[in-house]
């Protein structure tokens, strides 16, 4: 095979994947498209390719490596011993929007999939109302492991978990995020106020635009506080400039 049909062929495993991950389309910037196809004489066909910016499958790539790390992680013992696994995070590695949590809970520790319990199934409702489908959204938690009975995680454990989230976000790159409950927000902006004065109003983390709001499991408990995250919510369908799709309840 030459070098040309080398990187054809990576080319489509590449889209190929980004398909099965909910992917539709691709932004080319025109700078890309103006650079003429030429293959460099030395380099064998597989470094070539590795030196392509071929971004969303080498985003992918450095997310599963990631993961592989936060798996073999014990930074936190407590933690480290009492989880069934790691629960990384799952979506769409070129996702517009990011949704963040505070930490798995049992189901989510049974599964090792975040928000997959009865809060998760109402994330799932809020993030098809905006109109979205959830595997085109990506969501992660602050900790990457269940604490015990559930309880708030401790400053240390969210010192120690914090540098996967923020690798998360600098690879995928959303242009907007949900922080769900004030721990998200804490965690990444270091803002002391509770969620219900911080709530609506968007804050940057580096750059990029957050919106804090109540978490799944507070409007379970809360029924009417889903009104308040309805309007944060449709700003942020806005924001990411859609249509607010009409509410069917
Ligand atoms: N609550 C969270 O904050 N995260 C989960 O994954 C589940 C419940």
């Amino acid at each position: 095979m030459n070098e040309i049909d080398a990187l054809i062929d990576e080319t489509i495993r590449a889209l190929e994947q980004m398909k099965r991950a909910g992917i539709t389309h691709v932004d080319v910037r025109p700078e890309t498209l103006a650079i003429p196809l030429t293959i460099p004489p030395t380099p064998a066909s597989s470094a070539l390719v590795a030196s392509q910016p071929i971004r969303p499958a080498d985003t992918e790539t450095q997310l599963q490596q990631l993961a592989a790390e936060a798996r073999r992680c014990t930074r936190c013992a407590e933690l480290a011993q009492c989880r069934t696994q790691v629960v990384f995070g799952t979506g769409n590695p070129r996702a517009e929007l990011m949704f963040i949590g505070e930490a798995p809970g049992a189901d989510e520790d049974a599964q090792g999939e975040p928000f997959v319990g009865r809060a998760g199934q109402l994330l799932t409702k809020i993030i098809q109302a905006m109109g979205f489908a959830r595997h085109e959204v990506y969501i992660a938690n602050v900790l990457k492991c269940r604490p015990p009975e559930n309880r708030t995680p401790l400053p240390m454990e969210v010192q120690n978990c914090l540098p996967y989230l923020q690798r998360q976000i600098e690879l995928i790159q959303p242009r907007a995020m949900v922080a769900l409950g004030a721990t998200a927000m804490r965690a990444l902006l270091d803002i002391q106020i509770g969620i219900t004065k911080m709530r609506g109003r968007w804050y940057y983390y580096r750059g990029i635009p957050i919106m804090p709001t109540y978490h799944p499991a507070y409007l379970l408990r809360n029924p009417a506080a889903k009104r308040e995250v309805w309007q944060d919510m449709q700003e942020v369908v806005r924001q990411l400039g859609r249509e607010i799709p009409r509410r069917s309840t």
